[in-house]
């Protein structure tokens, strides 16, 4: 883990009327890291992903991506040249499409936008949806979704379907992904199958993660380095030892 981080934020401020919802945060995320991002509710961790990813306009700060300054680009240009994606808490995907389909569009949006636009799926060059459909095969059964490929999304259950959109977000081979919340309201067995999906994508693919997470054993389990917010402002940085040891931690999130 040498060399420019793949996300570095400077002094990045966001309010909201009176509201100071981040204050003056830098972060990094190291090039092939898995960081964590925790604290209290409202304490500014889904403002500051906004605000990253071109969701919302930062008050001030700079966002450098890969070495790149994107402060004041647009989600989609995040996304596409960027290949800076994110969640959010809530689940998305296409209800009525099986979940080989959910993936092979998700690597469509990004490859070829346009033809997604004009013509929706099932236009594409044999060769072309031969490739997306053996990368979204091998991440359906990394996933754990195998034996259901073939069923609506929508049949599935809210965990499944919290799964087939992480697999989505790994179609379009991302750099870095922000996750928001990932493990909110999953049973325990889709807990593990995240994690492992999480940490494949990671080793096996090359991509760095930035996770909000209030399940603190998964964020010492995965993280490298975790980041804790409070009020909006960066209250320590660490490894998950140092941080769930921190007396200040304690006080404001961990609950003493
Ligand atoms: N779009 C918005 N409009 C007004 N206030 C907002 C908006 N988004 C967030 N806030 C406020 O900013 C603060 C931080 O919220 P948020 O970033 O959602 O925190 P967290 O994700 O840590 O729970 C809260 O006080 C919240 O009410
Ligand atoms: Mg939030």
């Amino acid at each position: 883990m040498t060399g420019l981080p793949i996300l570095e934020i400077s002094n990045l401020t966001k309010s909201y009327g009176a509201v100071k919802a981040v204050d003056d945060v830098s972060i990094h995320v190291e090039r092939g890291e898995i960081a964590g991002l925790i604290g209290p509710n409202g304490s500014g961790k889904s403002t500051f992903f906004d605000c990253s990813t071109g969701l919302a306009k930062p008050d001030s700060g700079k966002v450098r991506l890969d070495g790149q300054d994107i402060t004041g680009w647009t989600l989609n240009r995040i996304a596409r040249e960027g290949r800076m994606l994110r969640s959010f808490q809530k689940t998305v995907v296409f209800k009525s499409l099986d979940v080989e389909e959910n993936l092979i569009i998700a690597g469509q949006m990004f490859s070829f936008p346009w033809l997604f636009s004009t013509f929706g799926i099932g236009k594409l060059s044999r060769s072309r949806v031969s490739g997306l459909r053996e990368r979204a095969q091998d991440l359906i059964r990394m996933a754990g979704l195998w034996d259901v490929r073939k069923q609506p999304a929508g049949n599935l259950s809210g965990g499944q379907q919290k799964l087939i959109q992480f697999a989505s977000m790994l179609m379009p081979e991302p750099k870095l992904i922000l996750l928001d919340e990932p493990m909110a309201g999953i049973n325990p067995k889709i807990i593990e199958r995240v994690v492992e999906t999480i940490l494949y994508a990671n080793k096996s693919l090359g991509v760095s993660f930035l996770i909000i997470e209030h399940n603190i054993d998964v964020v010492t389990s995965i993280c490298r380095r975790v980041i804790v917010l409070d009020q909006g402002r960066k209250l320590a940085e660490g490894l998950p030892q140092e941080i769930i040891n921190d007396q200040r931690v304690r006080e404001a999130y961990l609950g003493g």
